[in-house]
């Protein structure tokens, strides 16, 4: 498409990690009626996206895929319109191959049968994953993609299109993985977001924190590919995952934040605790999610024990992102030259941090930020440079 259709991150619900095959029509209006009164929809989180499992395992007679009714008996028109009346995008799950990865049947050589079924249902975001393709090959995968790319592009409403290709060459986190690169280069050209890395811990999943952490870990190799209208997805934020604690869950949202990554919530929302609500709402960290430049924060330094990650804003503004690797609370300092600004020789100039989990503001720091962050927490701040006017006020900038 000339203009791309997200200019920030999506954000939303998925079923995939929380419940995997165990789905239904009710779980996805549960799941609306609960994010339409919980505050979730205002706060922008406005697609349900269904994964895989919901059709038959076998096409109709004219080719069309079929919900499966059982789990659907209103069908897909008809939870198309329930979610849209209520203010939610609709989402579904294809396969660029033969196959789904769950065994239903894939989209290869039914891509334009497919996309108008889609569109007839009221579809507007296609997540196509990417098993069962053959031969296994980067070439094949691009044929495919760029040809769902030419397809959507034809049909008369939008449609997002988000790539699973790049998920399947993501061998090598360290970076010498040229396939991944590869693939990498040309999934911007043909859709909005990119599944990049491992499948997030899904529910039943016995540990989850070093799955998110290898997600972290992927993304950051990424940077130079997101741009307003396209976005790295290191998956979907587990929000209820058992195996993690409230400050790994944090931890979590605070650097999908900071990456601008879509914010696309696995979990039953019906049943999600206060603090992880008010986490998920926090509209400080939305709005570095959303900021219209979409730029991903990127690491400034790395030691084993601490990350630290910066972006800047569409203001002006910079943020820090502070995140203890260690299981151990700690204490670092980080001087503001390490989110880009220059060193004032005079030491006047002055900053006004805010830290975005509390909104807590402090206009006096002149030479960085003493943060103390939690075992697998995560802190972002927010600096603006203040004027000094040589007298006692300060005016902000921008
Ligand atoms: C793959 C994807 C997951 C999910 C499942 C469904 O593993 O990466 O996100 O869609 O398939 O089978």
């Amino acid at each position: 498409a000339a203009k791309s259709l997200l200019a920030t991150p999506p954000m939303g619900f998925n079923n995939w990690a929380r419940f995997m095959c165990d789905l239904n029509q009710t779980l996805f209006t549960q799941t609306a009626d609960a994010m339409a009164s919980n505050g979730l929809l205002a706060a922008g989180y406005d697609r349900i996206n269904i994964d895989d499992c919901w059709p038959l395992h076998k096409r109709a007679a004219n080719g069309s895929l079929q919900w499966n009714t059982t789990l659907f008996p209103q069908g897909m028109p008809w939870l198309g319109s329930y979610l849209k009346q209520r203010g939610f995008h609709f989402g579904i799950y294809s396969d660029a191959g033969t196959y789904t990865c769950g065994g239903y049947p894939g989209s290869l050589g039914y891509e334009e049968i497919d996309a108008a079924t889609f569109e007839s249902w009221g579809v507007d975001y296609l997540k196509l994953d990417g098993c069962y393709v053959n031969p296994f090959k980067t070439e094949k995968y691009k044929q495919i993609y760029s040809h769902w790319h030419d397809v959507i592009g034809r049909m008369s409403k939008p449609m997002i299109f988000s790539e699973s290709a790049p998920a399947y060459f993501s061998g090598n986190e360290h970076g010498n993985n040229t396939d991944w690169y590869d693939v990498m280069d040309w999934v911007p050209g043909y859709g909005e977001l990119a599944r990049h890395s491992d499948d997030i811990p899904v529910f039943r999943d016995t540990t989850a924190w070093g799955g998110v952490t290898t997600n972290y870990d992927f993304n950051t190799l990424l940077a130079r590919y997101q741009k307003p209208g396209f976005f790295n997805d290191p998956d979907f934020l587990i929000a209820d995952h058992p195996k993690l604690t409230l400050t790994e869950k944090k931890a979590q949202f605070a650097l999908w934040a900071s990456f601008s990554a879509p914010l696309i919530i696995s979990a039953w929302v019906p049943a999600l605790d206060k603090e992880t609500l008010e986490m998920l709402k926090n509209e400080r960290l939305i709005a570095i999610n959303q900021d219209p430049l979409a730029l991903q924060a990127t690491l400034v330094s790395q030691d084993g024990k601490w990350d630290v990650l910066s972006k800047s804003l569409s203001n002006g503004d910079r943020i820090l992102t502070v995140f203890n690797r260690q299981t151990q609370n700690d204490k670092l300092f980080v001087p503001f030259e390490r989110a880009g600004y220059p060193i004032d020789p005079s030491g006047t100039q002055k900053y006004n941090v805010t830290d975005l989990w509390t909104g807590k503001s402090d206009d006096s720091a002149t030479k960085g930020v003493t943060s103390n962050v939690p075992g697998h927490g995560v802190q972002v701040y927010r600096i603006s440079p203040l004027y000094n006017t040589g007298r006692d006020t300060v005016v902000p900038t921008g």
